[in-house]
Formats: C-alpha cells, structure tokens, sequence
C-alpha cells in the first residue's frame, strides 16, 4: 500500500476557516526545494498546533506546517528530499490525484478526500495531478537528514 487512511480526530469548521485564512494573512510563506513559489510552507496558528500536538498521535514528529501548491495543475513524477512519508489533512476541496509509479508503471493511486487523515509513501516516486490551481494542506512529517551545507 502506498496510502492509509489514518482514524484520527478531525478539526472544527472554525479551524478550517482560520487555516485557510492563514494562507491571505501570513508574509513570507518559505518556498520549498525547486518548486519555488508554487510550493510553500506556512506556519500553523499556535492554537491549532496545540490542538494537534494534544490530540492527535504525533510525537514522533518533527514538523507540522501548511502545505500550499498554487498556480501549478500537476507535480511530474519524483520522490521527496528528505522525508518518506507525508501524512495530510486536506483543507481545500478534494480533486487533486496522487498517482505512484513503479519503473513507469503506475501501481497506486488516491484521490485524496477533504477533512481526512491520511499517509501517504512519498519515498516512492509519485506525481500529482489535478491540482486545479491550488491545494492547501496540513503535512505533518519527519526530516529524515538536515540540509547539506552544499544544497543550503
Ligand atoms: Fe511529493
């Protein structure tokens, strides 16, 4: 399997609301990796993280951020720097695909639903697809290795 749904809380509407406010109001969003300003972290509101941190089994867990694909309809196929597993809460609408490939076969795929927990493999090279112009999420995940002083 390349994806489990996780049964774990679900946040308020209230929550959502403030969330996706976040991506209007926060500055200076950090572009990730070579995606540039199509791919951006946010900052989770402290309220919110701490309801995550108190109900959700995360302690194993370094990073907590909002995820945020815009002006981009689809992610070509690769595997992630530096971590093996994503596990997202969707925020906007459902749509966009998470499609694995094995040596160009594609072998799994999700359609990711919104307000749900889910893993996702993203050690194994996968695109996505039908991004409609913007995806906002909660990724939580482990840094598997800093930085090189090389890439930094
Ligand atoms: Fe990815």
């Amino acid at each position: 399997m390349y994806y489990k749904k996780l049964d774990w809380p679900v946040l308020n509407d209230q929550q959502h609301a403030e969330l996706l406010s976040t991506i209007n109001t926060q500055k200076n969003p950090k572009p990730i990796g070579a995606w540039g300003s199509t791919y951006l972290h946010y900052t989770v509101p402290s309220s919110i993280l701490t309801w995550c941190k108190e109900n959700l089994p995360i302690d194993g867990y370094s990073q907590i951020v909002l995820q945020r694909f815009c002006n981009v309809n689809s992610i070509p196929v690769h595997t992630d720097i530096r971590r093996t597993e994503n596990i997202i809460y969707l925020l906007s609408e459902s749509g966009p695909i998470t499609r694995w490939q094995k040596e160009g076969v594609v072998v799994d795929e999700i359609c990711v639903p919104q307000h749900q927990w889910f893993s996702l493999n993203t050690g194994a090279p996968h695109e996505v697809l039908n991004l409609n112009g913007d995806r906002v999420a909660i990724s939580i995940f482990n840094i598997l290795y800093p930085v090189s002083k090389k890439s930094a």
